[in-house]
């Protein structure tokens, strides 16, 4: 009685609530006690996550749910939305299965929930970590006071190719930027679990799924373990160590064994190496692809993943169908069954579901909590802030008068704002260019639209890459009575606003591309807008780097507006019109054409690397046809400032062990607008026993300056900023010589040097 009255206690004292090793043991007793009276099937229920099918990137779960349910074969469910069917769902868990076990209701809420904010690749653009963890932090609001307590975000997978879709879902191209987003990410979504608005992250997809060969989506990754270590790891590992409750495997091979089934990833690295103490699920159907990669039959390949370490079997139904067996066989031990099982357990315990399995279900809170004024208010500013000005020709920002003639596929197309993986906006709720035009200028400025063109005139490429139902509603005129339209109105207005790009599925799972251009229908349309002579802005909706040569040289201003989310429009006409001064900087670069691919600064020198000042020098490292430059670097956008850059000042020139090294600049905003500045630090380290690439982000500051005043911006460099894995994988710093740089974008720098010693 006494034991079981603890229990009780146990149950419902709050996870949060004493000290880390109290917490710990509560929890294990817990769990221990529970487990103690579960089946063997049970037990493997709790590994068992289907799709309820409400939106699915592949075939649906065919198990009866309802019956496995009941029967405790279900530890959790996703793809569903609202708080009236989950919690239905939750009471069969709780009241009708032996084990009364709360289950875990996830979803790809990725980029907000109702509430949609900008893509991760333009979120993470803000450079802005206070934003991008409120982003997180509304979004765990919105989810949770919906049911859902399980996120399957942060993507934080590196990415230097463009043409993989999926770049639009993360943060692009620098592993130490992909750092911090990835912590502010998991902070915002599961802060300390401590309340009902709390959810926890999934850091996905673990590992190197961005490395995919050729950008095609699912493909083969393979790198030496030294650029995992230094390049693509330290993402994932700075979520775990944010504390990330549980981490997704990716589809693709690592060191030729899928991450599914790769204990030296899953275990050796990320518990072992990494201490990760949370619960490891696969991708969609990840087990019953190692049938595909070629490891086996159905019950050797979920084998392999409980072997690995996976907990979860996404939607596949492998661990279901075959552990049993697996374990009469001896090919699985009931440790590696109880382990994979208790840290499900761990998980709803930490989330709170046992005391309380409708925390996350309460219907008041989902009819107050979700796509409220104040969450669209920050969704239009962090908008605002992840858009990137590429180039202006003294154009913008625009005046609120005269006639404005707005063209283009994207302008007025409300379900593609929210851009990919969004699967719980309201998609027609966001607000399109032409509304967001129209609420700004109310009735300051004549607005005339046309669409000019469809996307492209392939209209299987567009089939093909919607998903989610957001079409862009095909125009069934032809192309010459469009273009015709948009050039009478264009004729007729002072300024030409042209919305083109990609739609929002041409980016995002299952939308790789060899052609990285704005399609041709809009181009062409692009070109007969230009010839009216009268002045073009570009605003460019995109989920990827497009190769923007053409454009560079010939639009006189484009603002990269990537999909902004709910509140796109508005926050697009808040930039145009100069109530918001741009301060994004790009977090991928974007490449002159696709044969440059992959193009990323932090890149090593070669052993014949070009002299300065030369694009192509005889057998050197280079192209007989382009530069090896981009089109735009890493780190760049304009403002409507003008801001300048003075001489670094080191606080030391040679330094010692364990020393401090400050490096300041002064920033100068000599421009007549109040502006931010995303100053950016990066490092070389000349010699080591490793080639080391010729920069690398190490620090930034976005700077709110006034007009006309300046600033002095002071990083602070410890060798903890030079270390690195060598070619023993161990990590530490090595004496000599370093470039210590500082500017607004990775090309152009201020440099200054420094020799530390051990
Ligand atoms: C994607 C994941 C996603 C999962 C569940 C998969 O197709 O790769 O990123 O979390 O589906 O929807």
């Amino acid at each position: 009685m006494i034991k079981k009255m603890l229990l009780l206690a146990f149950a419902s004292m709050p996870a949060y609530l004493g000290t880390q090793a109290q917490q710990a043991s509560r929890m294990n007793t817990f769990i221990s006690n529970l487990m103690s009276k579960m089946t063997l099937d049970e037990k493997i229920g709790q590994l068992n996550l289907p799709s309820a099918g409400e939106f699915t990137t592949g075939a649906a779960t065919n198990s009866d749910i309802g019956k496995n349910i009941k029967e405790g074969k279900v530890g959790g469910l996703f793809n569903i939305k609202g708080v009236d069917k989950i919690r239905a769902i939750q009471k069969v868990a709780v009241e009708e299965s032996r084990m009364k076990i709360p289950m875990l209701f996830g979803m790809d809420v990725i980029h907000g929930y109702e509430t949609t904010f900008p893509i991760p690749l333009g979120l993470s653009c803000s450079w802005d970590m206070k934003a991008i963890e409120q982003s997180a932090r509304i979004a765990a609001i919105e989810a949770s006071a919906d049911g859902i307590c399980w996120t399957f975000s942060p993507m934080v997978d590196i990415a230097r190719d463009p043409r993989w879709g999926r770049v639009s879902e993360g943060n692009g191209e620098d592993p130490y930027l992909g750092s911090q987003i990835a912590k502010a990410m998991v902070k915002g979504y599961q802060g300390d679990y401590s309340s009902n608005t709390n959810i926890m992250a999934c850091v996905k997809h673990f590992a190197l799924y961005g490395a995919a060969e050729a950008g095609r989506d699912y493909n083969t990754a393979d790198m030496s373990h030294w650029r995992m270590y230094n390049e693509y790891f330290p993402p994932y590992k700075a979520a775990v160590e944010a504390g990330a409750g549980s981490v997704m495997a990716s589809f693709n091979v690592v060191d030729g064994i899928p991450a599914t089934g790769n204990r030296w990833l899953l275990t050796d690295v990320l518990r072992q190496q990494w201490g990760f103490k949370g619960f490891v699920v696969t991708d969609y159907t990840g087990i019953n692809e190692m049938i595909d990669h070629g490891m086996g039959d159905l019950q050797t390949v979920s084998a392999l993943a409980l072997k690995a370490g996976v907990a979860m079997d996404m939607v596949g139904e492998g661990f279901l169908k075959t552990l049993k067996k697996s374990l009469s066989e001896k090919k699985v031990t009931l440790a590696e069954i109880d382990a994979a099982c208790r840290s499900v357990l761990e998980a709803k315990y930490k989330l709170g579901l046992f005391t309380d399995p409708y925390k996350y279900c309460n219907a008041q809170r989902a009819k107050t909590d979700i796509f409220t004024a104040e969450h669209r208010n920050a969704a239009r500013q962090i908008a605002a802030e992840s858009f990137v000005l590429l180039k202006n020709n003294h154009i913008l920002p625009l005046k609120k008068s005269g006639k404005i003639a707005l063209i283009g596929p994207l302008a007025d197309a409300a379900n593609n704002m929210a851009g990919t993986w969004s699967v719980a906006t309201v998609q027609d709720r966001s607000i399109p260019l032409l509304a967001g035009l129209k609420a700004v200028l109310g009735n300051k400025a004549t607005i005339t639209y046309a669409k000019g063109c469809n996307l492209s005139d392939d209209a299987t490429l567009e089939e093909r890459a919607t998903m989610f139902g957001k079409t862009l509603n095909r125009d069934k005129r032809s192309a010459e009575e469009m273009k015709n339209e948009a050039l009478k109105i264009a004729g007729e207005a002072d300024v030409v606003i042209a919305a083109m790009g990609e739609s929002a599925e041409m980016s995002g799972e299952s939308a790789s591309r060899t052609n990285l251009n704005i399609p041709q229908a809009q181009q062409d349309l692009l070109r007969e807008l230009l010839k009216t002579g009268k002045p073009v802005v570009l605003v460019l909706f995109t989920g990827r780097p497009l190769t923007l040569d053409w454009e560079e040289k010939n639009v006189p201003a484009i603002l990269n507006v990537w999909f902004g989310g709910s509140e796109a429009g508005t926050a697009i006409a808040d930039v145009l019109f100069g109530d918001v001064n741009p301060s994004g900087k790009l977090t991928m670069t974007f490449p002159q054409n696709v044969g440059q691919i992959p193009l990323y600064y932090a890149h090593l020198n070669t052993g014949r690397p070009l002299a300065e000042g030369k694009w192509f020098q005889k057998f050197r490292s280079n192209y007989l046809d382009v530069s090896n430059d981009p089109v735009y670097p890493f780190g760049f956008g304009l403002s409507y400032s003008n801001f300048s850059y003075g001489d670094i000042k080191l606080s030391a020139a040679a330094l010692k062990g364990n020393q401090t090294l400050q490096a300041s600049i002064t920033l100068a905003n000599t421009s007549q607008y109040d502006g931010a500045e995303v100053v950016q630090l990066y490092i070389r380290d000349l010699a080591g026993s490793v080639s080391r690439p010729v920069k690398e982000l190490k620090g930034f500051q976005k700077i709110q300056l006034k007009a006309g005043t300046s600033k002095t911006i002071t990083f602070n460099i410890t060798p903890e900023d030079l270390k690195f894995y060598n070619n023993n994988l161990k990590y530490d710093w090595e004496p000599g010589d370093f470039d210590i740089m500082i500017g607004g974008n990775s090309r152009d720098v201020k440099t200054a040097r420094v020799t530390w010693t051990r």
